[in-house]
């Protein structure tokens, strides 16, 4: 997956990390920035998308696609193809972007909208990044465990650097008997949930 990222998926990785790196500091107002994960996290979730089961890819919280080519890289390497919620029409169009230029379209499909009106129909999860707003991980948390696939998995990313408002939702996580989880210290900390 990592030895032969296309070039034109890294030129525009490193477009996006460089915007993202430039929001961070420039006063870019916070629904207009794109809060990327860092690219270890990109690795860390392609890497544990690349081993589920059987089942649909997900993800909640597209930005302008950073994430989301990780786990096309994923989906390319198992033969899979992910859907990824975005709820901004700023956001969507950069996504659209992203995708055309990283030549991923064949495997990522994008849903203009909010991923809560969509996810207690989608049955058979085998894998679903979480990164939205905070306040509504819960909530997703709710619609998608009970349609994990057995071994499927749930990664919610902010779980050190959001402790404070996510540790109601990551304490049911870890107390939760139809998973296993635990929070993994890598980039914002990663809460990663596998179906029982
Ligand atoms: C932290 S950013 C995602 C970053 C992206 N995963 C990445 O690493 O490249 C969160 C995104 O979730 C979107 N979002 C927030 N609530 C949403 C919802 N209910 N449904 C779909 N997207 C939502 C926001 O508009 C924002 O673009």
């Amino acid at each position: 997956m990592f030895h032969d990222i296309p070039r034109a998926m890294i030129d525009r990785m490193r477009q996006l990390e460089q915007a993202d790196a430039a929001d961070r500091d420039d006063g870019t107002e916070r629904m207009k920035r794109l809060r990327q994960i860092p690219p270890d996290t990109g690795k860390f979730i392609a890497l544990l998308a690349a081993g589920a089961p059987e089942g649909k890819f997900i993800e909640i919280g597209t930005s302008a696609g950073y994430s989301t080519m990780w786990l096309a890289l994923a989906c390319r390497a198992a033969g899979r193809k992910l859907t990824t919620f975005e709820l901004l029409d700023e956001k969507v169009a950069l996504a659209r972007e992203t995708f055309s230029q990283a030549g991923v379209e064949d495997v990522v499909e994008l849903v203009h909208g909010d991923a809560r009106e969509h996810l207690a129909e989608i049955s058979d999860v085998a894998f679903c990044f979480l990164d939205a707003e905070k306040e509504i991980y819960a909530d997703c948390y709710e619609a998608v465990i009970p349609n994990l696939v057995p071994g499927g998995l749930l990664i919610a990313d902010n779980a050190i650097n959001h402790a404070p408002t996510l540790q109601p939702m990551i304490d049911r996580a870890l107390a939760d008997s139809r998973v296993d989880a635990m929070v993994v210290p890598i980039g914002k900390g990663e809460l990663v949930c596998r179906k029982r």
